[in-house]
């Protein structure tokens, strides 16, 4: 079955406010009409490879392109996100409004904890297992009011504020590798990570890499859309068995996101 993923066009992206340390000094310096011609591409490119469907975006939500934080996905149910800030909280509405009108159940998060959808928590292809991120966006308590739908999880403690949520440093790959910044976990994640994947299974990331997002990747089987790859990360990538595509949205990085927060999995 052919991946599908959601987007919303970049039409009122910017950078607005201030919520993480990649937009504090990008204030209004975005680059509209280079940011869509970059959306687009990132469009043209997953078009190739997966169904894309669309989002209409809002006047006055800059963020919302960022659809990885929409929520989460499992089959026919979706646990809609609960934005930290109150800057994106009112994107909430406009994507349960969706994931209603496209016939999914919606699964409310039993208590008020804050939850940023697929951009903390990723499913680790052919196994059942959540990966969930915690530290800046998500509350840890929401692995717990998760567990009906996602019984198998591990959390991980994120400590760097330029990797604020787990998908701009961990990305999980079909061949059962992990592509990860380490400096981005506390010492405990980093050991929990390096006992669940043997060495030759870890990619770990240098810093040129991971701050042009690289671990920040939509995986489509073998090919990985990504932002930025050296060309030592490009080879290890192909040597087993992956194709790199690069696919440039800086402008977006200018928010704090690569190309895997423009995509939600459905
Ligand atoms: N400016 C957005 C924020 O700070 C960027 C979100 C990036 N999304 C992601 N899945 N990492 O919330």
């Amino acid at each position: 079955m052919k991946s599908r993923f959601l987007m919303c066009p970049p039409d009122y992206f910017d950078v607005e406010y201030n919520i993480n340390p990649w937009m504090t000094d990008n204030l209004g310096r975005v680059d509209s009409e280079r940011a869509k011609s970059q959306w687009h591409n990132l469009f043209e490119t997953l078009s190739k490879y997966a169904e894309i469907e669309l989002l209409e975006p809002q006047l006055h939500l800059p963020d919302m392109v960022f659809t990885a934080n929409a929520g989460l996905v499992k089959g026919n149910s979706f646990i809609p996100s609960r934005f930290q800030y109150p800057e994106r909280q009112p994107e909430e509405a406009h994507f349960r409004e969706w994931f209603l009108s496209n016939g999914y159940y919606l699964v409310d998060l039993a208590s008020p904890v804050s939850f940023e959808g697929e951009g903390d928590a990723l499913l680790q292809p052919n196994n059942d297992l959540l990966w969930m991120g915690y530290g800046f966006r998500t509350d840890p308590q929401t692995r717990e009011l998760i567990k009906v739908l996602f019984p198998q999880c591990i959390a991980l403690q994120l400590v760097d504020p330029r990797f604020y949520h787990l998908d701009t440093c961990f990305c999980l790959l079909p061949g059962g590798q992990i592509m990860y910044f380490p400096q981005a976990f506390s010492q405990e994640s980093r050991q929990t990570i390096e006992a669940h994947f043997a060495i030759e299974d870890r990619i770990e990331i240098d810093a040129e890499d991971g701050l042009y997002f690289a671990c920040n990747t939509v995986v489509v089987e073998n090919n990985l859309i990504l932002n930025h790859a050296s060309p030592a990360l490009i080879h290890r990538l192909e040597s087993l068995g992956y194709k790199a595509i690069l696919t440039p949205v800086d402008e977006f990085l200018k928010a704090g996101g690569g190309t895997k927060c423009l995509v939600l999995c459905l």
